[in-house]
C-alpha cells in the first residue's frame, strides 16, 4: 500500500509539477485520479501470484510444470516438499525448484533411480548461492568420498543431502528463509564432475 501510494505521488509529481510545488491539498485529488490508473495492477498481480503459489500445494499433479531450457520439468511441489531421481546417466529429473513463499521449511528428498554404486555413481543435493558453487564444488571433491564430497562445517552450504547410490533415498529439510534473499540460489551434485550436468536453480516465489 505504501508503494502504491508513493508511485500515485510520484506520478502525480511528474504529471503535475505545479500541484507538488505549490503544495496545495485541494490540487492533489485532481491529480490523482489520473494516476490512479497504473495503480491497481500491483494491487491484482498479488492475489494471482498467491494462487500460483498455492496451486501445488492444492492439486498433488500440475502435470504441466514449465519445462526449462534442457526440456526438464520444474519440481513438483506438495506440502512444502519435493521428490525428484539422479540416475545412472548422471542427471537430475528436474532442472529447477520453486519453493512456494508461504513455506516455512522445505524438503527435498532425492532418489537414486540407477544401479551403479555410490562410489561410481554417486549423487546428493548441495544448496548454495549459484555465484558459491563453483569453489563449494571444488572443495567437497577435495574433501573426498569419505565426507561425501562435501566440506565439513562449509558456511557456504545452506542444506545438503547425504551421497548416496543407485537404489537408495535420501532427504534434507531447511528453513525457506535462508534462500528468500540475496539469490540466486543453486542446487548441484557434489560428486566430482556431475555438476556439469547435475545442477538446477532453486527459488522462492
Ligand atoms: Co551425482
Amino acid at each position: 500500500m505504501i508503494n502504491t501510494k508513493l508511485g500515485i505521488l510520484a506520478a502525480a509529481c511528474a504529471f503535475a509539477l505545479a500541484a507538488c510545488s505549490d503544495k496545495q491539498p485541494a490540487e492533489a485529488p485532481e491529480a490523482a485520479p489520473t494516476a490512479a490508473t497504473p495503480a491497481p495492477a500491483p494491487t491484482e498481480a498479488a492475489p494471482q501470484d498467491s494462487m500460483q503459489a498455492m496451486t501445488p500445494a492444492a492439486s498433488p499433479a500440475p502435470a504441466t510444470p514449465a519445462a526449462a531450457a534442457n526440456g526438464k520439468p520444474t519440481a513438483q511441489v506438495t506440502d512444502c516438499s519435493t521428490e525428484f531421481e539422479g540416475t545412472d546417466a548422471m542427471q537430475y529429473s528436474i532442472s529447477s525448484i520453486v519453493v512456494p513463499a508461504s513455506c516455512t521449511d522445505f524438503k527435498i528428498t532425492l532418489k537414486h533411480t540407477g544401479k551403479l554404486p555410490v562410489a561410481a555413481m554417486g549423487h546428493d543435493v548441495v544448496i548454495t548461492k549459484t555465484s558459491d558453487m563453483e569453489a563449494v564444488d571444488a572443495d567437497g571433491r577435495a574433501a573426498g568420498q569419505d565426507n561425501g564430497y562435501v566440506k565439513a562445517d562449509d558456511p557456504r552450504i545452506i542444506a545438503h543431502t547425504k551421497l548416496i547410490g543407485g537404489g537408495e533415498t535420501t532427504s534434507v529439510s531447511f528453513p525457506v528463509s535462508k534462500i528468500k534473499d540475496g539469490g540466486p540460489y543453486t542446487f548441484f551434485c557434489s560428486f566430482p564432475g556431475h555438476s556439469a550436468l547435475m545442477k538446477g536453480s532453486i527459488s522462492v516465489q
